[in-house]
């Protein structure tokens, strides 16, 4: 809190003008000067302190003019004159040392580094648990020497759909609720662009590429028309996988699949694969594991079931080779399996998240839990 300054000092009407009546009047402005300077802490004091002696309007400075300068008898103006400038002076230059003094002030604080205090911690970045779970995926096959693809999110429907054996007007695609680029409808069917609904026409573009043999797994971003809810999102990850060479059997993808799931579950899982369909595999099959949380008992995650769904998969269907028939694919001479996964559904089992959204929110106390 500022000081409690007198200002109780005013200009007096001098009596007479001999040098020792000057001289106590200029002690006395002076000592009120010194002392009113002294008690200046802020910015706002030091104005209320200007503004006193200097403003032009009834300033200290103008009332020693008026009554000591034009108050004086002829004779004695210039010597009183000259005795005023140099009062004049002198007040300026108070006022402008205390000026100097509190900003002064001001600045060294600012200035003033404080080297023992702890730094600013600046949050490292990590992984989205999405990512994280995608390339937990992916790394188990790829240390079973397979590649990793990517491909569009703008698909055609040849790839998402024609290709994969869904054919056009088929009650298959009705399965996943496409999300169509619009004013479209002047192209042919196949040419025609849509989100993706599924990284599996990712198999096909990889097979025009390169002829076989093929292990390849595709991570990726896939689209679908459907309500954000707790299991829902309108985008979500898939990891895609394709295996294609001479002899390739069913009992080659059980063993595949029964391996990826050990080594991201646990060695103690167990799965089952029962029948399915899938427009692009012959057989189809959905794969299940035995509930790494209760071991098959029952309970919250596996929703009292022991197991819980969490890919599809199949042989790939000789329909699906005739399109890329031509580099290699000759479905009389090779075979192949497929499988696809959900990249979300399998975090939220391995991190027991009971609401898809988290992972889209962007919450930074959900997050920094995978850091
Ligand atoms: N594409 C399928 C889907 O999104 C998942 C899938 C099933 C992929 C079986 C496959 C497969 O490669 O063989 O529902």
């Amino acid at each position: 809190m500022a000081a409690e300054v007198s200002t109780t000092y005013t200009v007096p009407k001098l009596e007479d003008y001999s040098a020792a009546a000057l001289d106590r009047a200029a002690a006395e402005l002076q000592s009120a000067l010194e002392q009113e300077a002294g008690a200046v802490q802020t910015e706002a004091d030091h104005k209320n302190f200007r503004d006193r002696w200097m403003a032009r309007k009834n300033g200290i400075l103008t009332q020693i003019n008026d009554l000591w300068l034009k108050a004086a008898p002829n004779e004695a103006k210039r010597e009183v004159g000259r005795w005023v400038n140099e009062l004049k002076i002198f007040v300026e230059q108070q006022i402008e040392k205390v000026q100097a003094r509190i900003s002064g002030g001001a600045q060294v604080s600012a200035d003033k580094l404080d080297v023992t205090l702890p730094g600013t911690r600046r949050p490292l970045g990590a992984e989205h648990p999405v990512i994280k779970t995608m390339n937990d995926i992916v790394n188990v096959f790829r240390a079973m020497g397979y590649s990793v693809g990517t491909g569009p999110e703008i698909e055609t429907d040849y790839y998402n759909f024609e290709s994969l054996n869904f054919p056009p007007n088929h009650p298959a695609r009705d399965t996943q609720d496409t999300l169509f680029i619009a004013g479209q409808e002047s192209k042919p069917q196949r040419e025609r662009l849509l989100l993706r609904t599924h990284t599996s026409p990712v198999q096909i573009r990889t097979m025009e590429r390169q002829p076989p043999p093929v292990r390849v797994v595709i991570p990726g971003k896939v689209h679908r028309s459907d309500t954000a809810d707790a299991t829902h999102s309108p985008v979500f990850h898939q990891v895609e996988g394709l295996a294609v060479d001479n002899d390739i059997t069913f009992c080659d993808l059980k063993g595949t699949l029964d391996h990826a799931m050990k080594a991201l579950f646990g060695s103690d899982v167990k799965t089952r694969f029962f029948p399915s369909f899938f427009p692009f595999t012959e057989p189809s099959a959905d794969v299940a594991v035995s509930c790494f949380k209760c071991g098959g008992k029952g309970c919250r995650i596996c929703k009292q079931g022991g197991w819980i769904e969490l890919l599809g998969c199949g042989m790939v269907d000789p329909n699906v080779f005739e399109f890329v028939k031509g580099n290699g694919y000759d479905p009389a001479k090779i075979s192949g399996f497929a499988f696809g996964m959900g990249v979300e559904r399998i975090a939220m089992c391995m991190y027991e998240i009971d609401d898809i959204q988290l992972f889209y929110q962007g919450d930074i106390r959900f997050l920094e839990q995978f850091a």
